[in-house]
């Protein structure tokens, strides 16, 4: 296919690339600057001057257009003959280049060890996903690189933010928590799109395998309670900030996420740890009174420290009668953790959950958006 641009003839080479290729130059790309179709002409142009280089993974790629000048797909395709390889296997090549010919130039990160924080409670529907998702939201907005991980095989996080699952079978969350991937886990991740937050929103989306969590987690001999750590260690420099959606249940996978967001080697109190939704009912005293045990349990039995950041009282309605009211001032009369920040109860998080659209990008001047920018200088300014 050929088009005309003024003053000069281009055309389309189409090529397939993977995904993750295809999100790591784009993202890259505007890193640096540019425009998407102009990095990968570089690309191109400079995988000429290279004749030795080495194979890419390409599984799952799909169809892509890029435009280059005229007899450029030509001579493309001529280059990869030469090199006895196919067009999609040249074109990871020159991509793998590109990339590694332009580093991010992404500003320093603000602090390490990644700040990392686990959203729990064993009592569904709270509002964790809607707390993980949206504090996520409100620290890229504000300049945080974010890494938001779907820990919970229910996998409602990636689906509200209108993601695709992993495919069961694929490299996965589980898969490198027990040491069996083969890529690295950065081609697991997705960055959000909106430009409000700026490609720094990077989510690790669930995979149906996260159901055999328990039963792997069970019978692994050794190094349980850091396979989480091991497993995204290589990715952690990458962040400022680290954000777990926890399960609703508080299992040996509770275990292994709570000694994740442990308080580190000389890192200051209260920078990582668990963030509790709550609401204003009975049953959510109860349920905090347990998800503490089994902290002080990992305490006392691990030899770490575990801060408890907070709580926040999710979907509270103080129309909703004296018991919502009362359970809510036993809240507030608490302290370490105490109350840091309350969530109304609000279409705006019903809506954005339902059309699978970020909170913060659905309805930014919203109450429920407001919150969650305060509770987000509130735990990491
Ligand atoms: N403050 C709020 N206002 C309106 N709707 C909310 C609010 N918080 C949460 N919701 C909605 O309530 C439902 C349950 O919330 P969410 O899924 O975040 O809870 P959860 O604790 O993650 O649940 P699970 O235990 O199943 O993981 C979702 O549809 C969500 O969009
Ligand atoms: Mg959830």
């Amino acid at each position: 296919m050929t088009i005309s641009i003024p003053g000069e003839q281009r055309e389309k080479l189409l090529v397939n690339i993977t995904p993750q290729l295809r999100r790591r130059l784009k993202v890259r790309s505007a890193e640096c600057g540019m425009n998407v179709q102009d990095a990968a002409e570089h690309a191109v142009s400079r995988w000429y001057e290279t004749p030795a280089t080495e194979t890419v993974e390409t599984t799952g790629a799909r169809s892509w257009g890029v435009m280059l000048p005229g007899g450029g797909p030509e001579r493309f395709a001529a280059e990869c003959a030469t090199r006895s390889i196919t067009k999609v296997q040249g074109f990871a090549q020159a991509v793998e280049l590109w990339l590694e010919a332009h580093p991010s130039p992404a500003t320093p990160l603000i602090a390490q060890p990644a700040q990392r924080i686990l959203v729990a409670n064993q009592k569904g529907g709270v509002g964790k996903t809607f707390v993980a998702s949206g504090l996520a939201q409100a620290l890229a907005e504000l300049g945080y690189r974010v890494l938001l991980i779907d820990y919970d095989p229910q996998g409602h996080l990636t689906s509200r933010l209108g993601l695709d699952g992993i495919e069961d079978g694929d490299d996965s969350l589980l898969t490198h928590m027990l040491g069996k991937s083969k890529r690295d886990i950065r081609d697991l991740l997705i960055a959000l799109d909106e430009e409000r937050f700026g490609q720094r929103l990077h989510v690790l989306p669930a995979c149906d395998d996260a159901f055999l969590l328990e039963a792997e987690l069970a019978v692994m001999r050794h190094g349980r309670d850091t396979c989480l750590e091991r497993a995204l260690e290589s990715v952690e420099p990458d962040y400022d900030v680290i954000i777990l959606d926890g399960p609703p249940s508080l299992g040996l996978g509770m275990d292994v996420a709570i000694n994740f967001v442990r308080r580190r080697d000389g890192e200051r109190a209260n920078r990582s740890g668990v963030l509790i939704p709550v609401w204003a009912d009975q049953s959510s005293h109860k349920a905090y009174r347990m998800l503490n045990r089994q902290i002080e349990a990992a305490v006392e039995l691990n030899r770490v420290t575990i801060d408890q950041l907070g709580l926040v009282v999710n979907a509270y309605d103080a129309r909703r009668g004296a018991t919502v009211t009362k359970n809510f001032d036993l809240w507030k009369e608490r302290s370490n953790p105490s109350v840091i920040a309350v969530f109304k109860d609000l279409k705006e998080g019903r809506e954005s959950a339902d059309y699978a659209i970020p909170l913060l990008d659905y309805a930014p001047d919203s109450d429920l958006a407001q919150a969650m920018r305060d509770l987000a200088l509130e735990l990491c300014a």
